[in-house]
Parts: structure tokens; C-alpha cells; sequence
């Protein structure tokens, strides 16, 4: 069995930099190099201000960088240094071709083992990280198995990542199991337990799960989905209870003292986001499919479909209280990011609703902590719309505060649960006072007391929550 030293993780984004990260800070005996093809990626790697904002991550990074932690682009020494490899490249929902909109587009999986195959001049344990549908590790394996020579030998592990963002250096240092699958062959088993031993440098042992390839694989898909379903069957029950006068909250409070339910995943919103809930369900759709199992991808593809319907239910409760139009109105928008604690913007639900109301022709303020204002543009702009910057540019806003935001503005749209949106951290009183009257507020993310807020003289709309429940 291998001892691992080295360690090259191809890819320094969210999945990898912080992983990675987290090995090189619980495993000094190891080098750990995490490369990427993007310079200017890999310069703020090397510098104060990260590429990525995570609750933690400066401290693993900081306490290791440049003993047994590496960031550069030089790929090739990498991998040639390495016991172990992990591949953690994005793997974006394909735009063209075959299986566009719901397959995973590959090539940069490709692209990078391909690589190893050409570089390695010894034996090596190449660990896919990235989310995959199932069967990748066996195009892989092909790959590398087509360009090995002589003594060299590949072995392909799956070891999907189960973190989330804004909670992720919790989430490594801790995580619920850390998954392996590898092929039921001799060095196959010999790589696995390689890899665990990785693992148990920190985490306990009956926590480190080991599954042949395919299982591996198919878990995280099965796990994303599972968890999204929770989320999109609470967001339907949301519709019904804004109907009835029903509270949200209770039903998910109620339904998750269950032990059977449980009660994570169970909050309302305007709808999930992130780079990886829509990807890998739309993923599970196509591998049913494939598979000629309709019913099946139909019953998944609902999950993201209600989703869908949960965002343009927002948007339409918005412009109908608004007495049908929102031409020339100001509608602020706190928060930008696809989740509190996070800048990642992939998916959120924000660029759904902002593109909407700027179809509307309103004027859109938005603030949020921790998103850069050039993101925003580039996640608003059209692709192939002529001038589609400069629209954007009249349309919009960026402020430094939810005050300056809120200024003017005739209706406010909590998008992202902040904490700092929070009424015991946000002054609501000062943001009706600079508003246009009636005052109107529509809280996404059950973040808000509505009582509270409605005895400043808001009029307030949380979805989930009927206006006049209880008054009847
Ligand atoms: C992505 C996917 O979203 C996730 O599903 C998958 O499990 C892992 O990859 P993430 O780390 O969030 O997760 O993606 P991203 O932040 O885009 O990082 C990928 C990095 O790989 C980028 O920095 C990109 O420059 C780099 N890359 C891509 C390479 O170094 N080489 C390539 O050939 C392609
Ligand atoms: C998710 C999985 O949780 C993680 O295990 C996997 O590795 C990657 O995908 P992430 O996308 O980072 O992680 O965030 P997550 O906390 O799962 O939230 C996803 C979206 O669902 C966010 O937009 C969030 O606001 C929303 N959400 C989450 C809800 O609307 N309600 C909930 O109860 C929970």
C-alpha cells in the first residue's frame, strides 16, 4: 500500500482549495500542491485577500502556506511530485451539443487526465473529486490506461466532496462521512485504504465509508438531489400555505421533530442556488434517460422544475401587490449571494429575480456583503444582447449598505438570509422613514419577524405566510 507524502489537486477552486487546504492543516507530514490553469486564481491563493470568502479558511490557509501547502500553475511538477492526485476541475452543465442544458460537459475531466497520463513518469492513485454522473471514473480509467507504459500504473478512487459553502472548513473538519469508492480489484482496495489513511489523520474511522466506484458515484448525485427535494417539496407546501393561512415555518417545525424527517433543509425560500443542486439533479435526469427510465427523470426533473416555479411565484406576488407594475419603481435587493456566509453567486436566486424586474423596467438597488459589483454585471448580463453591459448599468445599482439601497425605494426584497439583515441588526425603522410610502417588503428567506416589522408600517410579505392569517 502506498504511504501518501504527496499530494497534487488539480483545480483551486471552491471544492479544491479548501479541501486541500484542510489535508496540508491536519497532515504536516504530507505536501500538499494545489494547482490551476488560471493565473490570477492561483496569485490570490498566494496572497492576502483569497479567491474565495469562507468563514475559516484563512486560518488553514495562512498557518500552512508555504510549509506543507503550495498554490501554482505549474501543473506538470505536480503531478510528477505526486503520490496521489485529486481532479477538481468544474464540470459545468453542458450549453451545446449533445445532452445540452442537463449533461455535465467533461472536458476539463478529460483535459486534466489526459495530462497525467502524458506527464506521470511513476505510478500514481488519481483521486476524482468532482462531482461526475456515474460510469466517469471508467472513461478515465480508459484514458489512463491507454497512455500508460512499461511499470507505470493508474488507480481511479471516487471521493466525492460533501461540503457546503459558508459552512465548509466545519464541514471538512468535521465531516458526517468521507466517501470512497474504488474498483473491487487488489490495488484497486490497496489505493482506498491509501486514501483513508489520509483521512484518519482527523477523522474517525467508522466516519470513512468505502463503496465500489459506481456507488460512490451515484451517492453524491442521489444526496444533492435527495437534499434539493426536501427543500422544493417544503417551497410547494410554501404555495399552499400562503393560499390557506398555514405558517411555513410551523408545518417544517412540526413535520421535522419528526426523527423520521428530521429538521434540516426543511426552511422555505425563494429557492435554492449554488453550483451544484440543479447541476447534479439535471445530471440524474439525464443518466435516467440514458438509461431509458422516463418516469424516473420525470420525478427528478420536478424537483428543479418547482424550484423554477418558486422564483417566478416570488416575482409575480411581488409586481401584483406593487398594483401591477413595477415601471420606473426602485426595488432593493439585500443580498446577491446563493446563500448567507458565501460570495458565490452560481444559481442564486437573485439573478433569477433582478433579470425579471429589470424586464419590468425597474430600477434595481442591490447590496450585498460579500459579492464583488463586477460579478453582479457579469451574472446579469445577457450573452449575444448587443450593448447588454451598458442595460444593465441603467438598470441597476450597487450600493455599499443595505441603507443606501433601501433609500427611495418602494419596496425592499430580502433575497439572502444574511445575518446582518436580521431585524435586531438592521435598523428597519430608518429604512421605512427613507422610503417611498406605502412601504412595501417581501422577505424570501423567512429571516423576519413580520409583526414586528408591520408595527413600523411595512407592508410585509414572507413567503409561506399569509398576510391575514390569524386576523380572520
Ligand atoms: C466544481 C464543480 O462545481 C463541482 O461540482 C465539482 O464537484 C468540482 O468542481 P468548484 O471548485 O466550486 O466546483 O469549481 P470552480 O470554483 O470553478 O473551480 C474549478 C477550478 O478548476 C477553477 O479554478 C479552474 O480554473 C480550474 N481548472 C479548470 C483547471 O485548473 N484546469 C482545467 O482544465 C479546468
Ligand atoms: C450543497 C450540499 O449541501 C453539499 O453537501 C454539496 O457538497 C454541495 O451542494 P451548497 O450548495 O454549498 O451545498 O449549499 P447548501 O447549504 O446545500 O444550500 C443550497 C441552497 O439551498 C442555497 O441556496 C440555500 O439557501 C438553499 N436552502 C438550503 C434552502 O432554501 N432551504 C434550506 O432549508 C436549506
Amino acid at each position: 500500500m502506498v504511504d501518501v507524502k504527496s499530494i497534487c489537486c488539480i483545480g483551486a477552486g471552491y471544492v479544491g482549495g479548501p479541501t486541500c487546504a484542510v489535508i496540508a492543516y491536519k497532515c504536516h507530514d504530507i505536501k500538499v500542491t494545489i494547482v490551476d490553469l488560471n493565473q490570477a486564481r492561483i496569485d490570490a491563493w498566494n496572497s492576502d485577500k483569497l479567491p474565495i470568502y469562507e468563514p475559516g479558511l484563512e486560518e488553514v490557509v495562512f498557518d500552512r502556506r508555504g510549509k506543507n501547502l503550495f498554490f501554482t500553475t505549474d501543473v506538470d511538477a505536480a503531478i510528477l511530485e505526486a503520490d496521489l492526485i485529486f481532479v477538481s476541475v468544474n464540470t459545468p452543465t453542458k450549453k451545446t451539443g449533445m445532452g445540452a442544458g442537463m449533461a455535465a460537459d467533461l472536458a476539463y475531466i478529460e483535459g486534466a487526465t489526459r495530462r497525467i497520463a502524458e506527464i506521470a513518469t511513476s505510478s500514481k492513485i488519481v483521486v476524482e473529486k468532482s462531482t461526475v454522473p456515474c460510469r466517469t471514473a471508467e472513461s478515465m480509467r480508459t484514458i489512463l490506461e491507454a497512455n500508460s507504459t512499461g511499470s507505470i500504473h493508474f488507480d481511479i478512487l471516487s471521493n466525492p466532496e460533501f461540503l457546503a459553502e459558508g459552512t465548509a472548513i466545519k464541514d471538512l473538519l468535521n465531516p458526517d462521512r468521507v466517501l470512497i469508492g474504488a474498483l473491487q480489484t487488489p490495488t484497486g482496495l490497496s489505493a482506498q485504504q491509501s486514501l483513508a489513511n489520509v483521512y484518519k489523520h482527523w477523522v474517525p474511522e467508522d466516519r470513512v465509508i468505502t463503496t465500489n466506484l459506481w456507488s460512490s458515484e451515484l451517492s453524491k448525485l442521489a444526496a444533492n438531489a435527495l437534499l434539493a427535494q426536501r427543500i422544493s417539496s417544503i417551497n410547494a407546501l410554501s404555495a399552499i400555505c400562503e393560499a390557506t393561512g398555514a405558517d411555513v415555518d410551523e408545518v417544517a417545525y412540526a413535520c421535522g421533530r419528526d426523527s423520521r424527517l428530521g429538521s434540516k433543509f426543511l426552511k422555505a425560500s425563494v429557492g435554492f442556488g449554488g453550483s451544484c443542486f440543479q447541476k447534479d439533479i439535471l445530471n440524474l435526469v439525464y443518466l435516467s434517460t440514458q438509461l431509458n427510465l422516463p418516469e424516473v427523470a420525470d420525478y427528478w426533473h420536478q424537483v428543479v422544475l418547482m424550484n423554477e416555479y418558486q422564483k417566478k411565484r416570488f416575482v409575480r406576488k411581488i409586481i401584483s401587490t406593487l398594483f401591477n407594475t413595477i415601471t420606473n419603481k426602485r426595488i432593493a435587493v439585500l443580498g446577491f449571494a446563493f446563500k448567507k456566509d458565501t460570495g458565490d453567486t452560481r444559481e442564486s436566486a437573485a439573478i433569477t429575480l433582478i433579470k425579471d424586474f429589470i424586464q419590468e423596467n425597474a430600477h434595481v438597488a442591490i447590496y450585498d456583503p460579500k459579492v464583488e459589483p463586477e460579478q453582479i454585471y457579469m451574472d446579469l448580463m445577457e450573452p449575444g444582447v448587443v450593448d447588454t453591459r451598458k442595460q444593465v448599468e441603467k438598470s441597476i445599482s450597487i450600493c455599499g449598505d443595505a441603507y443606501e439601497a433601501c433609500k427611495g425605494a418602494d419596496a425592499v426584497v430580502i433575497v439572502t438570509e444574511w445575518d446582518e439583515f436580521k431585524s435586531d441588526q438592521l435598523d428597519y425603522q430608518r429604512i421605512y422613514d427613507n422610503m417611498h410610502k406605502p412601504a412595501f417588503l417581501f422577505d424570501g428567506r423567512l429571516l423576519l419577524d413580520a409583526a414586528q416589522i408591520r408595527e413600523i408600517g411595512f407592508k410585509v410579505h414572507i413567503i409561506g405566510k399569509n398576510e391575514l392569517a390569524g386576523t380572520a
